[in-house]
This record gives structure tokens, sequence and C-alpha cells, in this order.
């Protein structure tokens, strides 16, 4: 099949934040950089970030980058690896003061420097009183972050593929990537970009539950890519729960609501967190929160006609401080459930949002993936940054604002690794045929219709997820899941698109994303069977303690076979002392 092709130093597949930062990066370093995006760039999920991102200014309380790291490691229960999150701490103030300078409204404090606010997590001299380091713009900081950076990467001449649906990497024998190929989405035109250096940065995949603050996009397309590539997902069974989403629908309702003073209540009016964390309370870390939702709700102490959620009240907070602070959450709250915050409390309950786990890699943004019980070797020419990376420094609970905070430091350093690849390599390699052959050949799959029905097997899934791989887990509900979601894999495998449908590459899109999703619903639900320990937001009703002497290592799950792996946390943080396991209190 003779298909058009394009030429570029650098593919960035994704849009979001962490793409926009890393295009950013090397268009600035003078390399010809593609961004391949399904949806146009700033309706990518970094738009929907709200509270903010952290970095230890000091504007507000006290603070410092080190106090950063500690709560970082301590709210990823210890699985991080304390030299990626040290490098992320350190980086922080300067990359965020990056963000104001490229263009970043962030909010002000009176004497006019960024507004900070506190954030669940956080202490000031390594677990003292509450910190304030989320910077905020209102509770529209992701929307802020990444216009700011597409308008930086206009400037700088990035060429954008809008609305371009990557199928699949390309890859060589020898496993070096060579690009991708990709689908156009209005005409169904496929193209071979062929790239020096390839950057995976699609996000997340909290699509697979069925309520998730997540955006429709959010399907694990990256991910789903380098496990067909033979690349493991590492730590796949740290799922986060946001504790406030919207009852009922999912939207994200900040923690910046609890930030600015905003507490929980079940039906009797009790602030029932002081039982849990009786020090953070309410801001306690999100694993945390969750959890407790859903104790309060599960022994009868939950609100509404059903008793299926709790309360968030943020009224004392005066329209005011609502108004400027927490526009947006306002909004959500009175569009979707007819509630003004400003006079009546929201029902909240706790909903998908994150992947901590993801395509391993280091704090280059090189994919560093082993062989089974093999070496860690980077994969030549393969990069991933965001969501769907692992470095890991959010260990098996990501604190609220190092979301955003991840993706600029990463993605600047993706950016820095793949510029210094590309002096090393003048030319690009011959891409074999086979290699566009195999990526066609999922395309061509659906191209005859089937006795399944695409959307029918996407709904199970999500419910199947929500049930037997949520905020508490199970040995029996887990295999069951594991169980489950293998059999919606095999009815995937007998549906189809009707002539009618296959007119519309939206109904293509859906099958090939619902692949990519099931891929990724089964690495997370081995992962999750396989461990047994509670561990940040793997909790365990079966096995309710952290296990450090068993446990304290990361999982990589291979898709062929379905096969785990094990490897170190790197304890050895760059250049100050480590932060050994301890218990975690809040
Ligand atoms: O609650 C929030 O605003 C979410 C922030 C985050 O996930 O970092």
């Amino acid at each position: 099949m003779k298909l058009a092709r394009r030429r570029f130093d650098c593919l960035v597949i994704g849009a979001g934040g962490a793409g926009l930062r890393a295009a950013w990066q090397l268009a600035e370093g003078d390399a010809q950089v593609a961004v391949v995006s399904k949806v146009f760039p700033t309706r990518s999920h970094t738009v929907a970030a709200q509270g903010g991102v952290n970095a230890a200014l000091g504007n507000v309380l006290p603070d410092s980058w080190h106090w950063h790291m500690y709560d970082t490691v301590k709210g990823g229960d210890y699985l991080g690896d304390q030299d990626a999150i040290e490098y992320l701490c350190r980086a922080a103030n300067r990359l965020v003061i990056e963000l104001e300078h490229a263009g970043v409204p962030f909010s002000r404090l009176p004497d006019g420097k960024i507004y900070q606010r506190p954030f669940g997590g956080q202490s000031q001299a390594f677990g003292g009183a509450q910190a304030a380091r989320t910077c905020a713009a209102a509770d529209r900081t992701g929307h802020a972050i990444l216009h700011a950076l597409y308008q930086q990467n206009m400037r700088a001449k990035t060429h954008f593929f809008d609305e371009f649906f990557a199928i699949d990497l390309l890859r060589d024998a020898s496993g070096a990537t060579l690009g991708a190929l990709v689908l156009e989405i209005e005409t169904g035109d496929l193209l071979v970009i062929e790239s020096k250096t390839t950057l995976i940065a699609t996000g997340g995949a909290g699509r697979m539950y069925r309520t998730s603050t997540n955006a429709l996009i959010n399907t694990g397309d990256g991910l789903a890519m380098a496990l067909r590539a033979g690349i493991p997902l590492q730590d796949m069974e740290f799922i986060q729960f946001h504790p406030t989403g919207l009852a009922g629908v999912g939207v994200l309702i900040t923690e910046g609501a609890r930030g600015e003073g905003g507490y929980l209540v079940n039906n009797t009016g009790e602030r029932f967190m002081a039982s849990y964390a009786p020090q953070a309370q309410d801001l306690a870390s999100r694993d945390v929160v969750s959890r407790a939702i859903h104790l309060e709700v599960a022994a009868g102490r939950g609100c509404g006609p059903r008793g299926d959620y709790v309360e968030l009240k943020l009224e004392h907070l005066g329209e005011e401080v609502i108004a400027q602070r927490l526009p947006g959450i306002r909004e959500s709250a009175l569009r979707f459930a007819h509630i003004d915050p400003a006079r009546a409390p929201i029902p909240v309950y706790p909903t998908a949002h994150y992947i901590m786990g993801g395509i391993p890699t280091n704090r280059f943004g090189e994919v560093v993936a082993p062989e089974r019980h093999g070496p860690e070797e980077p994969q030549p020419g393969l990069y991933a940054v965001g969501e769907c990376a692992c470095v890991s420094v959010h260990g098996a609970n990501r604190l609220g604002g190092n979301s955003l905070l991840d993706i600029i430091v990463f993605g600047r350093a993706a950016g820095n690794q793949m510029l210094a690849a590309l002096k090393a390599q003048r030319y690009h390699r011959p891409l074999p045929e086979e290699a566009v052959e195999r990526a066609l050949a999922r395309v061509a799959r659906w191209e005859r219709p089937g006795t399944e029905s695409i959307a029918d097997i996407g709904s199970e899934l999500r419910q199947v997820m929500e049930q037997f791989c949520g905020v508490f887990r199970r040995q029996e509900v887990l295999d069951e899941g594991v169980k489950r979601v293998r059999a919606l894999r095999e009815r995937l495998a007998h549906a189809g698109l009707s002539d009618q449908s296959r007119t519309f590459n939206t109904a293509r899109i859906e099958a090939l994303e619902l692949e990519n999703l099931i891929e990724v619903a089964l690495a997370t639900v081995v992962s999750a069977a396989a461990r047994s320990e509670s561990r940040g937001a793997h909790s365990r009703v079966d096995f309710p303690e952290r296990d450090d002497a068993h446990w304290l290592k990361h999982s990589l799950y291979f898709r062929e076979g379905e096969t785990l792996d094990y490897k170190p946390v790197r304890m050895k943080p760059l250049t100050v002392s480590a932060f050994p396991p301890k218990p975690r209190v809040y």
C-alpha cells in the first residue's frame, strides 16, 4: 500500500501539557517537531486540571523544596524513586516562574506574588504544620498552562497535526522506534511519520472506569501502544480515586475547595475526617480521604435519599472567595447538580482520577524497558512523559498539584534529552516495510462487520473496573475482575463495524480506543491481583498492612502472556539523605 510519508526530527504524540512542554523545548532547540493530537491541542485533558501546580515558592507560608520532597515520598507511600522526586521538587520553583514568564496568568497575592493555596498531604518542616504550596490560576490552572504552552509552540513554529489518531509505533527489528502510523480522523487517510526520536505523551486511561474526572479522550492510547511494542507497564495497580468527584457524575470538584477552607460532612453534619486523619483532616492525602468517604457511606452515614455520598461545605467561604478562587467549580456544581456552593453543600463521592503507573522511564524521559529479569536499558528513540509515564515520582499515590509539576519538569527534561540524541543521529534510520505493515493490520482489522457491539463492550468494561478494581480490593474480587476483562477482550475480537458505521471515522476511532482501554484495564487488574499488601491507593481489605519486606518494589506488567516482573525502588536521592519508609499517618 502506498502511503503518504512525512519526516521530522521529533514526533510528539499527544498535545497536553507534557507533550507541549517537550515540543516547546525541542522547537526552541531548532529541531523539526511534529505534534500529533487526536483533539485540537487546547482541548487536551490538561485543560481540566483545576487546583494548581506545586512549587515551594514560600509566598504564603515558609516552604522548602526539601519539605516538598518529603511530602511527595510520604504521599507515594515510599514507592516513588527518590532520585526522580528530588529532581522534581528542586526544579519546581524555576519552572513555575518560567511558566509565569511564558504567559500563565497566575492568581496574585496583594504583594503581586503568585497566589499559593494549601493542598492535601503538604507540610512544613517534614510533617509539621500545613504548607501552602500550590500555585493557582483561580481553579483553572491547567487551562491557563495549556494555553500558554500552545502559544509558545505557535511562536516556536512547532508543526501540529490536529485531529490525527496515532495507530501504533513503528519499530525496526532491533527495537529502535522510528516514528508512528497515524490516521487523519476527518478523512480516514493514513500517514507515516518518520522521526529520529518519538515521545509518547498521551495522558491517562481514566475512561476505563464508569465515573471518572477524565475527559472522553483519556483512553490509554500511548500505554497500549507501548504494550503492543513489547514494553511493560509499571505500577499499574495504583489508580487514584479523587475524593471529591461530583456525586453520580464524576466531574472534578478541586481539592483547592478544601484548600480554601471547605470541609466534608456526613449525614449527621459531622466533620468525619477528624477521625481518620486527626492532624491533616480534610487535607490528608487523597487515598486517605477517598477511603474515609467510602467507609462513611458503607457505615450508613451517607447523605441524600440513597445515602450514597457525603457533602462538601463551602457556604461559609462567602460569595467573594468562591467567585475569586473557585469560579469553575461553582459553574460545574450549578451546571451538573443545580447547586450553588455559596448557598448549599456539594454532593461528592470518590471518582477515578489518575494512574500513578505507566510506561517506565528514567528522569530524562527515556523509556527504560527491561527484558524480564534483565537490566534496564533505554529503548532507542523512544521517550514518554506525563500521566502515561512512570518516572516514578508519584509512587503509590500522587499528591494533588504534583501532576502539573510532573508534566512541566519532565516535559522539559525529555525535550533536552531528545535534543542531545539528535546530535548523535544526523540521519533517519531506514524504516522497514514490515513495521508499517504491522501497524496497518491494526486498522485493517476494523474493515469487517462483527457480531459484538463496541458500545456494549465499552460500557461493560467501565462497569467491571468500577466493581472489581475500585477503592477497596480483595483477592476473589480482583481475580473475578481479571476473568471478566479477559472475557471482554475475547468478545472484542468478535466485534466489528458495519458498512454504515465505517463511513464515520468516529466509530473506527471508538473501536481503536476500546482496544487500547481493554489492554490497559487488563494490565491494571492483573497487577492489582498480584500485589498482596495495602500501599497508597492500592487498598486490600484482605492484606490491610503495607508490607515493605516483600512489596517495596515496582511491578512490571508484560502483555505477552500477561506476566509480571518486579524491580527495586530507587531509594537513593541525588544529593540528600533518603527518607526511609515509616508508618504513614496524617
Ligand atoms: O483537585 C484538583 O484540583 C486536582 C489536582 C490534581 O490532580 O493535581
